[in-house]
């Protein structure tokens, strides 16, 4: 870490994978969406915690976008990276694929964009480090969670009347 900030490859969570079985599927026979979604909330959640040292809450979950279905034996493979954090909060990127594992074929499932608040010991939130984007890509994550997080907290504004 510098003393600009975290590196979102310092806090990623490359590839973490989870074999679908027939217990995991809806009445359609395709993966239960819930399960996904639970999936992409852990995963995020480890970036956060890595990113901000310390134990923390979905605040938020935006643009959860199931883009195709998976179906029982594919294989999903969720990555996850800090985007950009602001005093306590930090957007986190997930994208989800579904492999066939014999062929090696992989399809886009699910994008999302989580808000995770890091909290202190006594449980109010807590400052947390900058994310420092390195790559052009990590860089046009960062401007457009900017965008995002303006989105987000009109919507809570609206929500919370
Ligand atoms: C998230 C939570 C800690 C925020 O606490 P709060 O008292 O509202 O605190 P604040 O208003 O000071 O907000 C703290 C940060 O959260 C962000 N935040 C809160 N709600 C948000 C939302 N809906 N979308 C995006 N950011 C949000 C604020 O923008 C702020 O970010 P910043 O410090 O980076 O500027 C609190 O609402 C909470 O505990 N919620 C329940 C979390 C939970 O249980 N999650 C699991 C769900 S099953």
């Amino acid at each position: 870490m510098s003393n600009k900030g975290k590196a979102p490859s310092e806090s990623a969570v490359e590839q973490n994978v989870y074999k679908v079985f027939p217990n995991d599927l809806n009445s359609k026979y395709t993966v239960f969406g819930g399960l996904v979604m639970g999936l992409c909330d852990r995963t995020a959640l480890i970036v956060a915690e890595r990113h901000s040292g310390a134990p923390c809450v979905t605040a938020a979950v935006d643009s959860l976008n199931f883009v195709a279905p998976a179906r029982a034996g594919d294989t999903l493979i969720i990555k996850a990276a800090a985007n950009r954090s602001w005093r306590s909060s930090m957007e986190i990127g997930v994208h989800v694929a579904a492999e066939n594992s014999y062929t090696g074929e992989s399809r886009h499932v699910v994008s999302a964009y989580l808000t995770f608040v890091a909290l202190s010991d006594d449980g109010e939130p807590k400052s947390v480090t900058p994310v420092a984007p390195q790559t052009a890509v990590e860089k046009r994550r960062f401007k457009d969670a900017g965008l995002r997080r303006q989105q987000r907290l009109e919507n809570r504004k609206v929500q919370n009347r």
